[in-house]
Parts: structure tokens; sequence; C-alpha cells
């Protein structure tokens, strides 16, 4: 696909309400946002404030009432049928939850393997493929356990390499922190940003915790489904900075 500009994901004026009851409830409101191919952009933003909304939305599941979200430069909303879109989902992003779904019958070798046989990809190559992922999350000597044995945040480790196990460019991650202990979440965190630095991976991740905005280059807040802030992120960065900000109109 030509490089059209160095954007891996523009949010172009996007709104999105839902219907509940009797009423349309707004929950995005207006939101523009980029992220350069390379970049890692974490959006921070309490709970409730649409951060999995705007990422469903960007991965192609929530169609916006109003906007466009423009993907490597594909416009995601004007692809053809949702198929299409489940197949740019395949082809381009790792996605990484909260809580990892498993397989729960097969082993975590096999887990991590998954997506490479829906590919077709023969069981030789892929639990290869599947080992090298392993390694490089330091979880090889679990393969052959389940993944219910395994920790939450080791089970992070495993949920990261099944994510990235397809080569895709774009990683999406809604919470994956939020489960963890501080060291598990320190180890992911690490393990994201070297994917990013080294293997060059973009990466969109959404968090309410704070403390984790050392480690991208941008920050994003969310507040009641608007964009409040928009900053970069340097050595000297104090996230501090960033814990209580009530808009003025909140008294
Ligand atoms: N399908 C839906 N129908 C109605 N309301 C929804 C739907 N999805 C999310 N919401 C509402 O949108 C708001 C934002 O939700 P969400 O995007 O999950 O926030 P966050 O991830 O920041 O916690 C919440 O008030 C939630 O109840
Ligand atoms: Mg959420």
């Amino acid at each position: 696909m030509p490089a059209q500009n160095n954007a891996a994901i523009e949010v172009r004026g996007l709104h999105k309400s839902f219907v509940v009851g009797a009423q349309t409830v707004s929950i995005l409101k207006n939101i523009d946002l980029q992220v350069k191919n390379g970049e890692f952009v974490v959006v921070i933003g309490p709970s409730g404030s649409g951060k999995s909304t705007l990422l469903h939305s960007i991965l192609g599941l929530e169609e916006p009432t109003k906007g466009e979200v423009i993907f490597l430069n594909s416009n995601l909303y004007k692809l053809a049928s949702d198929d299409a879109r489940a197949d740019f989902r395949k082809a381009h992003i790792g996605m990484v939850y909260q809580q990892p779904n498993w397989i729960k019958a097969i082993n975590v070798i096999s887990n991590v393997a998954f997506p490479l046989a829906l590919l077709g990809v023969g069981k030789e190559e892929r639990l290869k493929k599947a080992e090298e992922m392993l390694k490089s999350v330091q979880m090889l000597d679990w393969a052959h356990y389940h993944p219910a044995e395994l920790s939450s945040g080791q089970q992070q480790r495993v949920a990261l390499a099944r994510a990235l196990i397809t080569n895709p460019e774009v990683i999406i991650a809604d919470e994956p922190t939020g489960n963890l202990d501080f060291e598990s979440g320190e180890q992911l965190m690490t393990l994201l940003q070297q994917y990013n630095k080294k293997a060059g991976k973009t990466i969109l991740m959404v968090t309410h915790d704070l403390v984790y905005l050392k480690y991208a280059d941008r920050g994003i807040r969310l507040f009641d489904g608007m964009v409040q802030d928009n900053f970069n992120i340097d050595e000297k960065f104090d996230y501090r900075k960033y814990a209580v900000k009530t808009p003025q109109y909140v008294s």
C-alpha cells in the first residue's frame, strides 16, 4: 500500500451516539486524532470517558455516527463490508485486551500459533514461529502448560505473543495492564516499548493508569468523550501533573 502520509491512524470529526431507550446518548464528541507510523500513543481518561468506544471505532467494529477513520490509508467505513473490515484487522492489527480470550482445550503454544492456523499456515511452521514469539516475551518455558495455569502477567505476555505472530504493523491495546500487579504491568509495558522501538510497531493503547504514560511518545487525554489534551512525553515527563484536571465547567 502506498504511503500517502505518515499517519498510521487518522480519526476525523468522529461522533458516536447510542440510542438508549427513548433517548440518544452522545458518547464521543468530535474526536480528531492521529497516530503516526512508528509512534507509541497512550490514551488516558477515567472510566466511562469513551476510551473503549473510541478503540472499537478505530478497529472498524463500531460505525461512527459521523466522521471517519483512516487506517493505513484505508477509509475503514467505506470498505465493502464487515468481512472486509475483519480481513483488514487480521492483516494489519494485533489486539490485546484486559482479559485474554483463550481456547481452553489447547496449550499455550497452540493458542499462540492459532492466528496462523486461520491463515492456513502449516503446523510445523506455525509452531516454530510460536516458539520464537514465546521466546521474545520470555514465556518459552511455559509453552506446554495450559493458559489457566499461568499468572495474569504471564497470560498477558502470551497474549502479546499471539497478537504479534502474524506480524501486524499496528498493536491496539485496551487496558492491557488492567488486571496486573505493578511489576507485571511494568514487564508488559517494557515489552510493548521494545516492540515499538526495536521492531517499529505502531502502538495505540488506552489505560486509566497514568503511571504507564512514561513508556509512550505521546499522550492523549479523553474526558467525557472529548479530547482534552494532547501532549508529547520526554524523559522529564512527570505524569503527576496530569493526575487531577477537572474541566472548569464542573464545580
Ligand atoms: N453499546 C452501547 N450502548 C449504550 N451505551 C454505551 C454502549 N457502549 C458504551 N456505552 C456507554 O458509553 C460510555 C463510555 O463507555 P466506554 O467507551 O466503555 O468507556 P471507557 O472505556 O473509557 O471506560 C459509558 O457511559 C458506557 O455506558
Ligand atoms: Mg474501557
